[in-house]
């Protein structure tokens, strides 16, 4: 079994680094590598946290390979979705975590995707004022963003991840076999996410996926291609976060395409795109306004334009969506600061900046273009 080792390594020291682990059928070998890094060694207490369709495929998987090496192993099954990334089933987490008698010492693993990994960790965050987590991911937007970087929270009826801390895991547990029971258009909507980080931070990684005939589903990519990928965007996510836990600049890169990704979503009711479909159309408008300004040329948005298309992202917006109505959504984000809206704009494939120079003249100019 060969495994990729992508270290976050916190320059400060205040924050303690973690290893970020892929490796192929490596999810038997969870309760040794916690033995190893020496996680909950006094109170031997686990928690961990998923839902029922994760834990049905992996659940016996996960809690064998803790209760092996000799831990006392919990279960909370959550129910599954965004809706129920709320305080109700936090609440549910510090009910467990206290009938389990979880110590300090104790650790939750979260066995799941970004709703569980976000939600356990938060749980982590403030249970006892912290505990240790790990984040086994089970999709490929967990394992390529959610898992790493310390972003925990749950929704507030009013918005998402409203409530949060960062909070940092202990290890991140990847076994890209899992993802064999994802659902496509889960791993199709990561795949927004992946060629993010080529665009943004990884020229090699663009190259890699250019060189792919198919993005859209796992079973047109090599096991060697799929892994590459993962350790690619681990290590860009690693990096931008080792350099900037707490978002104060950099970090915010990771936003790309999500500031008109989040007023699509938010027009057309969450309903029409999933997060991923929205954050590719986004990247679609953010290049090509990049090119409007002369951020970077035409040839990369027509080669950032062939990844999307190869992954079967949508890349028109439908017809019947009023422009204005995005930039009047595109005002009220949270990415807006002193009434400017805040925009990432890529300057060549693997360059990216942060900058709150993007007239809302232009924008709505390239969204009527489209
Ligand atoms: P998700 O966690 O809702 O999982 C998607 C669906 O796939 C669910 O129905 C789940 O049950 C199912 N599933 C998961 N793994 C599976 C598997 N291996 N086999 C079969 N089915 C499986 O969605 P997601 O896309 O992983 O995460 C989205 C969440 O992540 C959002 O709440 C978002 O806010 C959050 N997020 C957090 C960060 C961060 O830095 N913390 C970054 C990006 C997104
Ligand atoms: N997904 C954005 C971040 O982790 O900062």
């Amino acid at each position: 079994m060969t495994t990729t080792t992508i270290t976050v390594d916190f320059p400060a020291k205040q924050t303690k680094g973690y290893e970020i682990a892929i490796a192929p059928h490596s999810l038997e070998g969870l309760g040794e590598k916690l033995i190893t890094l020496g996680l909950g060694q006094k109170s031997n207490r686990v928690l961990v946290v998923s839902n029922p369709i994760i834990f049905k495929h992996y659940g016996d998987r996960t809690v064998n390979s803790l209760k092996s090496a000799g831990f006392e192993v919990a279960s909370l099954i959550l129910p599954a979705g965004e809706r129920f990334k709320t305080a109700a089933s936090l609440q549910k987490i510090y009910d467990a975590a206290l009938l389990n008698r979880l110590e300090r010492s104790s650790v939750i693993v979260a066995l799941g995707g970004g709703v569980i990994g976000d939600m356990a960790g938060y749980a982590a965050a403030t249970w006892l004022r912290g505990l240790d987590f790990v984040q086994v991911p089970t999709t490929l937007l967990a394992m390529v963003d959610s898992a790493i970087g310390g972003k925990t929270g749950i929704n507030h009826p009013q918005g998402k991840n409203l409530i949060g801390a960062f909070h940092q895991p202990r290890l991140v547990w990847t076994d890209p076999e899992v993802l064999k029971t994802l659902p496509v258009r889960e791993f199709r909507a990561a795949m927004a996410e992946v060629i993010k980080y080529g665009v943004i931070w990884d020229q090699e990684l663009f190259e890699q996926l250019s060189a792919c005939d198919r993005l859209d589903q796992m079973r047109y990519l090599k096991s060697e291609t799929l892994n590459l990928i993962l350790s690619h965007c681990a290590r860009a996510k690693a990096e931008i976060v080792s350099k900037d836990e707490k978002e104060g600049n950099l970090r915010a890169i990771l936003n790309y395409g999500h500031t008109v990704g989040h007023a699509i979503e938010m027009v057309t009711n969450y309903r029409l795109f999933n997060h991923g479909e929205a954050v590719g159309l986004g990247m679609v408008i953010a290049g090509a306004i990049a090119v409007e300004l002369g951020f970077w040329q035409i040839s990369d948005q027509n080669a950032q334009l062939q990844l999307i298309n190869k992954a079967k992202l949508p890349i028109n917006l439908p017809k019947d969506i009023d422009p204005n109505q995005i930039i009047t959504a595109m005002s009220q984000d949270k990415k807006v600061e002193s009434g400017k809206v805040i925009f990432v704009m890529p300057k060549a494939i693997g360059k990216s900046i942060v900058t709150d120079q993007v007239d809302l003249g232009t924008v709505l100019k390239v969204l009527k273009k489209l």
